[in-house]
């Protein structure tokens, strides 16, 4: 798939038209760019996380054009807290993003499986042009590939997403530079789940303190788990402009290669590293450099990176919850969850696994896993099952069955080969009941995948046949095939 930048009402008009068919476009706001598609069109919202790599436990943001709108009663259940109120009619549109009571109509994938649902209205002139000319809410994550640093330009956009999505609209540098404000009023007090380009003391003047998050509550902001605003390089976070301690650390070997730093103007001026770029003078410019400082320090090729920046006042509160998140650091910060397709049969010794090792034979940021609902851990896929799918270059010699119970972290749709499968992933992974899919329905065909046990192994080889044209088309309907960067 081609991905086209387009600008103006033109450019707006055009990436509407995409969302109407289904697909996600990306679009500036006052904070980053989003990548956002029709909230209640649960396919769409699916390429999202194929576009992204995004991990399905991670919810996303609704943007609206503000709490008055038509599609408004079809996000949001009542009752909504009076305070909550003060907050949007003081703040939207803007940067700051409350967690609400969902209606059921919200597609389970955007909540991920929550009970709430987070709405924002962004102020973006194109931004909110677009919702309108969409004419829907438009469920929509920053617009990078997970884990990496959130776009603040079309370029940025377009160096993670080409390819994969249709069309960028570049409205410029955003403004903000760090996301919204994430704040959930479903709790009491309320909990700022996220600092953000609305600063904390601003809210706290409308609505009194905010509470923090607490183990469980970060459990219901779980893309807080995952690492995150990460460029390739390691980042050294040193929460001080103390220059003395700045020039104890890099006398340090390990500062003796190629590393970049990022810091304030004065630290920038002073100290002489290899390649550097600078805050500048004040939080908000911080902000506003921050993303791009660690993608421009990234495509300078050094091996580390050093971030001085002690702030935490106003939204430099924001700019040093993004580093420690880069830097690796807070609870469980480092391990990401990847995102996959689950393929479930009975003993996932030939139909699930010849399904996965088929669609992992392709590269993208979606792999496969496969499970069954009657396995024994640990036996070997049918040799049958082997022979079939390596002419395909797929290898499954090294599969080992196992159960629906060995299977960890959350899979962006379970795909069955029979309905008495569907039924049984239900009943055993309640969990995960809204994902569930008969893989032949995904793919437009009637019928079950029947078991090949014991017919030989003609009846495998047309199975992987058949299986190899219907992952092709589920992979089309999720990930656009990637012909290579076509240059903007
Ligand atoms: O500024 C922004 O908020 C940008 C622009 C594009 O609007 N969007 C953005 O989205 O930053 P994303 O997906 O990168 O971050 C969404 C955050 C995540 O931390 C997610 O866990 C949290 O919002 N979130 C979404 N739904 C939630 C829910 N129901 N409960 C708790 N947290 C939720
Ligand atoms: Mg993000």
């Amino acid at each position: 798939m081609r991905t086209e930048i387009v600008r103006g009402p033109e450019g707006i008009e055009q990436a509407a038209h995409w969302i109407r068919q289904g697909w996600p476009v990306a679009f500036p706001t006052e904070t980053v760019y989003g990548l956002g598609a029709n909230a209640f069109d649960e396919t769409a919202v699916a390429r999202i996380f194929a576009a992204k790599g995004r991990p399905a436990d991670n919810p996303l943001i609704v943007h609206v054009l503000g709490a008055d709108d038509l599609a408004w009663s079809r996000l949001v259940a009542e009752p909504v807290p009076k305070e909550a109120v003060a907050l949007w009619e003081r703040f939207w549109p803007g940067p700051l993003t409350l967690i609400l009571p969902a209606r059921p109509e919200v597609p389970a994938l955007v909540r991920a499986g929550l009970k709430t649902v987070a709405v924002r209205a962004p102020s973006h002139p194109v931004a909110r042009a677009l919702i309108a000319a969409a004419g829907v809410p438009l469920a929509a994550p920053s617009a990078n590939r997970s884990g990496r640093p959130s776009p603040t330009t079309a370029e940025h956009v377009y160096e993670d997403l080409a390819g994969r999505i249709p069309v960028i609209v570049d409205g410029g540098p955003t403004e903000a530079g760090v996301e919204s404000t994430v704040v959930d009023v479903t709790r009491r007090p309320f909990l700022l789940l996220r600092p953000g380009a609305t600063p904390r003391e601003a809210i706290e003047a409308v609505v009194g303190p905010l509470g923090q998050p607490d183990a469980a509550s970060s459990r219901r902001s779980p893309g807080t788990r995952h690492r995150h605003y990460a460029p390739r390089a390691p980042v050294t976070w040193v929460a001080e402009d103390d220059l003395q301690v700045i020039r104890a650390l890099l006398s340090q070997a390990a500062w003796s290669g190629r590393w970049g730093l990022l810091a304030p103007e004065a630290v920038v001026r002073a100290i002489s590293a290899p390649v550097a770029f600078s805050l500048g003078t004040d939080p908000w410019e911080a902000a506003r450099r921050l993303y791009a400082g660690l993608r421009e320090l990234d495509r300078a090729g050094v091996e580390r990176i050093l971030v001085v920046w002690s702030q935490r006042q106003g939204v430099g509160e924001a700019v040093a919850n993004r580093l420690a998140k880069a830097a690796g650091e807070g609870e469980g910060a480092a391990t990401v969850a990847p995102l996959f397709l689950l393929f479930v049969c009975s003993g996932n010794t030939c139909r699930s696994p010849m399904a996965e090792a088929l669609w992992n034979r392709l590269e993208g940021p979606l792999r496969a896993q496969s499970a069954g609902v009657a396995a024994v851990e640990g036996l070997p896929a049918a040799a049958e099952a082997v022979r079939a799918v390596a002419p395909w270059g797929a290898d499954l010699s090294r599969h080992r069955s196992r159960p629906l119970e060995a299977v960890e972290g959350t899979p962006l749709w379970v795909l069955t080969m029979t309905r008495a499968q569907a039924e049984a992933v239900r009943r055993r992974r309640p969990e995960w009941a809204d994902r569930v899919r008969l893989l032949t329905e995904m793919v437009g065909e009637d019928g079950e995948v029947a078991d090949p046990i014991g017919q030989g192994q003609a009846a495998y080889d047309i199975l992987a046949t058949q299986l190899v044209g219907w992952l092709e088309r589920l992979r089309a309907q999720l990930v656009p095939a990637a012909e290579g960067k076509t240059e903007p």
